[in-house]
């Protein structure tokens, strides 16, 4: 069985390319690298091209039974400032997308969401169940898509597993892959590679924001292992493979976190534990677009994929400072 990755030159699709092929399917690597690096595609086909050329698609469509979908924006601040570029990739061209999918006859889908679609939710643990309002651009453009999901569901029998990430950090860990890939963006903005910069020649950490109302007064979240995440990837393709009817009534939202939520004090002590140094760090405002705390009851995974979080936070935090160290020295070199 051959799956396309979209996006998959991106941090969180080439771990999932590689544990696909890891279960044995075929994979094949669609990206534009306009955010994506063609070293985390290595070993991999890896077709070049946007999600809005359907021509290009077309022939890759027609060699695959099943799209992973990864390709998009996904840095909240960006999305405050910037709004148009997150609808036109987000929202225009994944549906773009969707239509190319739809007319290949491929009827299995699994979706890239986030924790995102749920905004400043009344409650924490956040179920599937917790209503869905957006309070940043990124989040309502992921909740745009899942719900253009739920319609091709019922209108056309397209069977889909949204998963809803928490907080994807940490890099490869199997000894094969260990130091091969891991989390790189352009810029960074994610706070476990930019506090494990501060312990080093990076800029010193700002925290944003301290008078939020948690325990310390800074923000929580849920960080998953990007290991974590890409089996559950597999898991929700397994799932599309054995169940399902024409009318695309088994599709699925599922949050996808450890269940366990840090601070970001709790994060800073967590990488000079790792580091044995210092995070240099200075207290700042707010970042627009972040909810105070997001951390998710991952119970309908585990029941329905038979999924839970594998990796502790220690991990997350040891993979991602192995990784940089690892990219240090191959730049040093
Ligand atoms: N943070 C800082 N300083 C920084 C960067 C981040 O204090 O320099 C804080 C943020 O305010 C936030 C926490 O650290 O409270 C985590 O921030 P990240 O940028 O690492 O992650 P986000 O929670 O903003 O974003 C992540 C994913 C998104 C996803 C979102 C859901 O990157 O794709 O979670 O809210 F949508």
């Amino acid at each position: 069985m051959a799956i396309l990755v979209t996006g998959g030159a991106g941090y969180i699709g080439s771990h999932a390319a590689r544990a696909l092929r890891r279960s044995g399917y075929e994979v094949v690597l669609y990206d534009n690298l306009s955010a994506g690096f063609r070293r985390l595609a290595q070993g991999f086909e890896l077709v070049e091209g946007d999600i809005a050329d359907e021509a290009r698609l077309r022939p890759v469509l027609a060699r695959v039974d099943a799209v992973m979908h990864f390709a998009a924006h996904a840095y909240v601040g960006e999305s405050v400032e910037n709004p148009r570029k997150y609808f036109r990739n987000n929202v225009t061209t994944a549906l773009s997308l969707l239509n190319s999918v739809l007319d290949a006859g491929i009827r299995r889908f699994v979706f890239s969401s986030s924790c995102a679609v749920y905004g400043v939710p009344e409650r924490i643990p956040i179920t599937e169940r917790t209503s869905r309002e957006p309070v940043n651009p990124y989040g309502a453009s992921k909740l745009f898509f899942e719900n253009a999901l739920e319609a091709y569901g019922r209108a056309y029998g397209l069977r889909s597993v949204r998963l809803r990430y928490f907080n994807a950090a940490g890099a490869a860990d199997s000894e094969d892959e260990r130091g091969e890939i891991g989390e790189l963006h352009d810029p960074e903005t994610h706070l476990i590679p930019l506090a494990l910069a501060a312990t080093a020649n990076g800029p010193e950490l700002q925290i944003c924001g301290s008078d939020y109302p948690t325990a310390d007064g800074t923000c929580v979240r849920d960080y998953i292992h990007v290991n974590d995440l890409a089996d559950a990837h597999v898991r929700a393709l397994q799932y599309l493979e054995r169940s399902g009817n024409e009318k695309g009534e088994d599709s699925l939202a599922l949050n996808l976190g450890a269940g366990r939520g840090y601070s970001v004090l709790e994060v800073i002590r967590a990488v000079e534990y790792v580091t044995g140094r210092a995070v240099r760090r200075t207290m700042g405002p707010r970042r627009a677009g972040d909810p105070p705390v997001l951390v998710a009851d991952p119970a309908k995974a585990q029941s329905l994929l038979g999924w839970s979080a594998k990796r502790n936070f220690s991990d997350i935090v040891s993979s991602a400072w192995a990784w940089m160290r690892k990219i240090e020295r191959r730049e040093a070199a």
